[in-house]
C-alpha cells in the first residue's frame, strides 16, 4: 500500500489550516513536516507549536522529519504536540539507538533518515529498531529541488534488506518527488511518497493525487511481476 505524504514546505503559510484541509479532502494520506534549525540546514523552518496547530487542524497521519542538531532535546516537545513519526537524520545523531528509544518510549513511531550522499551502512544498525527509514532524494534544506535519481539504488538495497532480514520498516522517499518520476520510485520499492512542490504547487491537488496515485499502481505492478515481496 502506497501513502502520499505531502510536505507542508510548499503549502501557502498564510492559509495554512485551508491548504491542509485541501490535500486531506483531495486523498492525501499522511501530512510530512519539515523541521529546520538553521545549523545541520542551511535553513529555518518550523517548531512543535505549529505542529500541534497542525494536529488540531487534520486527523491524517502526521510524519515529522527533524533536520535538527540536538534532536533529543527537542523530541519531548513534538511528542507532546501530537505527531506519529518522528525521524532522525543518522549524520547528526552521536547516539542513535538511544534516540530511537526516546521516541519510542514518547509513545511516537520511530524513523532513520539518511541523505543521499550517506550509505545505507549508515542506518543498517538501525533498521530493526525502527518503523521507517527516509531515504532523501534532495540534499535537505529547501523544497522544490531537482530529484536525486541515483538514490533508488539504497531503496531496493533497503526492500532486499528488509525482505531478506525479515524486518517490518516502511521506506519513504523525499525531495523531488512528483506525478512524473512516482511509478519509477514505487519501481524501486518506496512506500510512503513525500511530496511538497510536486503537490502544493499545482492547480488542482485532487487530479495530482490521483495521478500520482495511479503511477504508483504500476509501479507496483512491475514490482509484483518481479516477484518483490511487500
Ligand atoms: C527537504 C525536505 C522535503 C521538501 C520536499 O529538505 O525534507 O520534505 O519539503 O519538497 P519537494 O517535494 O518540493 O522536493
Ligand atoms: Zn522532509
Amino acid at each position: 500500500m502506497i501513502r502520499i505524504a505531502p510536505s507542508i514546505l510548499s503549502a501557502d503559510f498564510a492559509h495554512l489550516g485551508a491548504d491542509i484541509e485541501a490535500v486531506e479532502a483531495a486523498g492525501a494520506d499522511w501530512l510530512h513536516l519539515d523541521v529546520m534549525d538553521g545549523h545541520f540546514v542551511p535553513n529555518l523552518t518550523i517548531g512543535p507549536d505549529i505542529v500541534k496547530a497542525v494536529r488540531g487542524a487534520t486527523k491524517l497521519t502526521l510524519d515529522t522529519h527533524l533536520m535538527i542538531e540536538n534532536p533529543e532535546k527537542f523530541i519531548p516537545a513534538f511528542a507532546e504536540a501530537g505527531t506519529n513519526y518522528i525521524s532522525v537524520h543518522a549524520e547528526i545523531c552521536k547516539n542513535l539507538p538511544a534516540v530511537i528509544q526516546q521516541i519510542r518510549d514518547l509513545d511516537c513511531r520511530p524513523g532513520v533518515v539518511i541523505n543521499p550522499d550517506t550509505p545505507l551502512s549508515a542506518a543498517a544498525a538501525a533498521l530493526a529498531h525502527v518503523d521507517l527509514l527516509l531515504v532523501m532524494s534532495v540534499h535537505p534544506g529547501f523544497g522544490a529541488q531537482p530529484f536525486i535519481g541515483s538514490v533508488l539504488a539504497k531503496v531496493t538495497e533497503a526492500r532486499r534488506l528488509r525482505q531478506g532480514q525479515g524486518l517490518d520498516f516502511l521506506i519513504e522517499i523525499d525531495g523531488g518527488i512528483k506525478v512524473d518520476n512516482t511509478e519509477q520510485v514505487v519501481e524501486a520499492g518506496a512506500e510512503v511518497l513525500v511530496s511538497g512542490s510536486g503537490i502544493f504547487r499545482t492547480d488542482d491537488y485532487s487530479d495530482t493525487i490521483r495521478r500520482m496515485r495511479a503511477a504508483a499502481s504500476a509501479g507496483e505492478r512491475t514490482l509484483a511481476l518481479r516477484g518483490v515481496a511487500a
